[in-house]
């Protein structure tokens, strides 16, 4: 079975050829107005989310296909005490696809271990957001036409943010691409992207603390949201809160192909005014991610009858259930699952988690 947990579940020729479908979709509307009849897909969010399950609910009734599913924990079997295995297991008898969102990170990637249907991961936790990634991706095509030598700008909750760790995974496999992460010091990148993800994938980066010293330089600016939802202190929050909001004064010494990326839903992060500058891309990125959706879709039906597609979930050299995850809201510290750490490009002797990619207790 063909599953997207992370983005690098998928290669780049991959990515390619859901890119191209994608334009192709946008570019040949009526050729797919039925390619997912009598085709279910099944959403279930454990967490909030406007944008990503009304544009799978959108992507999926433009394919002719349908959609069931919940968007709050509470009116499942989750509040009777059900495991994520066990309600994938089941949902798998009723839909030929499921895209799940969850607080708890790795949990699509358990899901993926019992399904028998192609699951996609809509966000887990602050880990990852790989249908983020190819909406990003695909924006990043329709505006500037290449992914590679560009200069990429994520400003915010690089923390907690989990569209950017999942784009910068993505963005890693590219040529001559540079990296500027504006972060106050507390909602820094977490240090295994840095390391396993950009110095040995060479991606040139550097970490700063404002966006007017390197705006000159950027291609692409991609804003995000504080979290709020991800911090244990309400205090930390508000003091981070407005660490950058960005204005029309600030876009002055930017340059004028420059592209502002945000996955949405902003706070304040950036003001209303820019929405008219046409640099301003969010909201055309907002519909990307149907059609990139649509794409995703149909790929992953007829992938998932292939057995070279198959992902390896277990890969060889996994340490199974000898060493416990370190991060509280993994999958592997919440329900009972197996343990699994994979050995890490950083270093000789180093795990991470392959639900969340923490390291060992
Ligand atoms: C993002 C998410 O859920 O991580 N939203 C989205 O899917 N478009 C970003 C966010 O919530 O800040």
């Amino acid at each position: 079975m063909k599953h997207l947990i992370d983005p690098t579940d998928l290669s780049v020729q991959e990515i390619d050829e859901i890119i191209e479908l994608a334009l192709d979709i946008i570019a040949n509307r009526e050729k797919y107005n039925d390619v997912c009849k009598n085709k279910k897909l099944a959403t279930l969010f454990y967490e909030p989310s406007t944008r990503t399950r009304l544009s799978f609910t959108a992507a999926m009734m433009e394919l002719d296909g349908n959609v069931i599913g919940f968007s709050d924990a509470k009116n499942s079997s989750v509040s009777k005490g059900e495991t994520v295995a066990d309600t994938v297991r089941v949902i798998s008898c009723f839909a030929d696809i499921i895209a799940m969102r969850h607080f708890i990170e790795g949990a699509p990637l358990v899901a993926a271990q019992t399904a028998v249907v192609p699951i996609i991961n809509a966000g887990d936790g602050s880990h990852s957001h790989p249908t983020q990634t190819l909406t990003d991706l695909l924006t990043i095509k329709r505006e500037k036409g290449r992914f590679d030598n560009l200069t990429i700008g994520f400003c915010g909750d690089l923390k907690f943010g989990r569209t950017v760790h999942s784009l910068i995974k993505a963005l890693s496999r590219y040529e001559n691409v540079k990296v500027v992460l504006i972060a106050p010091n507390e909602l820094r990148l977490p240090s295994y992207l840095k390391h396993e993800v950009c110095e040995m994938h060479n991606i040139d980066y550097k970490e700063v603390e404002s966006m007017e010293s390197v705006m000159p330089e950027l291609d692409v600016l991609y804003m995000t949201r504080v979290q709020k939802e991800r911090f244990l202190d309400q205090d930390d929050f508000d003091r981070l809160k407005d660490s950058f909001i960005l204005d029309c004064k600030k876009l002055e010494t930017a340059k004028k192909d420059m592209v502002i990326l945000h996955p949405l839903p902003r706070v304040n992060e950036i003001l209303k005014e820019v929405d008219a500058d046409p640099r301003a891309a969010y909201f055309r990125q907002v519909e990307n991610g149907k059609f990139v959706r649509m794409a995703l879709i149909c790929k992953l039906l007829e992938w998932s009858k292939m057995e070279e597609k198959k992902n390896e979930l277990v890969p060889a050299g996994t340490l199974v259930n000898q060493i416990k995850c370190s991060n509280p809201r993994c999958i592997s510290n919440m329900e009972n699952v197996d343990s699994l750490f994979r050995p890490a490009e950083e270093g000789e002797g180093v795990y991470r988690c392959l639900y969340c990619e923490a390291k060992a207790r």
